[in-house]
């Protein structure tokens, strides 16, 4: 009886970790630019996005001065109806061109830095939403 306890609990243990596993494969990055790009996210963007780019939960409702809240980037929001070159200018000039609040980063992050924090946070999106992205939305 207690092996299987043990195996059970075992058995959940794995499917948790699973669960925050970056998604790699069959994607645009390596698992050395989601390295990367973790740290460049927790230096720069975390602080609004949240520390797993969960944040904000309730992304849709204006905040009082009419401005949105910081969106989830981790897939479950609307980041992925936008194309590579889209989320890159979003990150290089924050959202100023568009009436937003986000800051730009143009004269802090590299390219190689842009691609990096983007690879993290596609590497928390779920296979469905990643493909929908990768065939209809940047093709
Ligand atoms: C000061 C808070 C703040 C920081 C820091 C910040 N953002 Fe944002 N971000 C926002 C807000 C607010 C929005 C919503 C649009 C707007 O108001 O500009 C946004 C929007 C976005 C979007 C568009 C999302 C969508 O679903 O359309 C992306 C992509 C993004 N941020 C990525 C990043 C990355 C990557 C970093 C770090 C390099 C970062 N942000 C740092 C506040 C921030």
């Amino acid at each position: 009886m207690r092996t299987i306890v043990s195996l059970f609990i075992f058995v959940f243990f794995l499917l948790g970790c699973s669960k925050d596993e970056p998604k790699i494969s069959n994607r645009w990055y390596t698992q050395p630019q989601v390295a990367i790009g973790q740290k460049v996210f927790q230096n720069n963007c975390a602080a609004c996005h949240g520390y797993n780019a969960q944040a904000t939960v309730n992304w849709k409702k204006p905040l009082n001065d009419g401005s949105y809240p910081p969106p989830p980037l981790n897939g479950t929001a609307h980041t992925w109806h936008h194309p590579m070159g889209v989320l890159k200018r979003t990150i290089r000039k924050g959202g100023a061109p568009l009436g937003g609040k986000m800051p730009p980063f143009e004269d802090k992050l590299s390219e190689e830095e842009i691609e990096a924090v983007i690879a993290y946070f596609q590497s928390k999106w779920e296979s469905e939403i990643y493909e929908v992205w990768k065939n209809k939305i940047n093709k």
